[in-house]
């Protein structure tokens, strides 16, 4: 069901339920969100996307994480104000003490104006460059893999491979942590006929006309198994398929 809301002072409606961002973005609002995707739980850990918010009858404005905060009917809200930036702000100079030289960051400190960094930055850190968002543990939890965790409390937290393994038994090499990490910091090496991640080195399939990696080949088994269809891949990737179908569709004859 849809419900109307304010955002930044326009009407605009948004399906009851769905997170303050996703209503916020679809309507050309720019919120930072590290730790945020669409298709995973949230768990509000980078604390950047914070938003000022008024509920229907009451009179006092809340500051709080939009990502995990749900649409409801008459909502008032704020994407940017001196009090949001200030908060932000300081959220930002914490992520950078753990990754301060993660490009991300950086682009957000210049659009934040965060010069000179008030902390130290963590220089023990398992995972250089990691800011504990645990959005790789969330998206191979989501695509059924679990091959990751977090693992500790406080300073000496960390993620990685569960009970102390140095590499990820149940990970197929998807790729997909790697992808989605905001601070791009999970090391992940690909060669012509392997891939190498979290402590495995997995073969790789390759496109039988341009020779481009498509996924490995614990990845497609793994695929295959949950469909119940024999594990093999078309052997093409998706670039050549797109332009085998162009091929076929301009050929005079079929
Ligand atoms: S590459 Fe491994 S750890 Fe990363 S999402 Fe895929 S299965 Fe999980
Ligand atoms: S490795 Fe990347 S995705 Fe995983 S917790 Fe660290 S920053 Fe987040
Ligand atoms: S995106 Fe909301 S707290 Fe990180």
């Amino acid at each position: 069901m849809d419900v109307e809301l304010t955002i930044d002072r326009v009407r605009v409606t948004a399906e009851a339920g769905a997170s303050i961002l996703d209503a916020a973005r679809r309507a050309g609002r720019d919120i930072p969100a590290l730790c945020h995707h669409e298709a995973v739980p949230a768990i509000a850990s980078c604390r950047l996307c914070l938003i000022e918010v008024r509920r229907l009858g009451r009179d006092w404005i809340q500051l709080t994480t939009s990502c995990d905060y749900p649409v409801s009917a008459g909502l008032v809200v704020v994407t940017d104000s001196r009090r949001i930036r200030k908060h932000r702000s300081m959220n930002l100079q914490l992520l950078l003490r753990r990754a301060p030289n993660a490009p991300v960051l950086r682009r957000l400190a210049l659009q934040l104006d965060v010069t000179d960094p008030l902390f130290a930055p963590v220089t023990d850190a398992p995972l250089p460059d990691c800011i504990l968002c645990e959005l790789c543990v969330r998206v191979c939890s989501t695509l059924g893999y679990n091959a990751l965790a977090a693992i500790g409390r406080g300073a000496g937290k960390s993620v990685g491979p569960p009970f102390g393994q140095t590499e990820a038994l149940d990970c197929v090499g998807c790729g997909s942590c790697h992808e989605t990490c905001p601070t791009e910091c999970i090391p992940m090496e690909d060669t012509a006929t392997t891939r190498t991640i979290w402590g495995r080195t997995f073969e790789l399939l390759t496109c039988e006309r341009c020779s481009r990696p498509i996924t490995t080949k614990a990845h497609a088994e793994a695929m295959a198994a949950e469909t119940d269809l024999a594990a093999k891949s078309s052997g093409l990737c998706e670039v050549c398929k797109t332009r085998i179908t162009s091929e076929r569709l301009a050929s005079p004859g079929r």
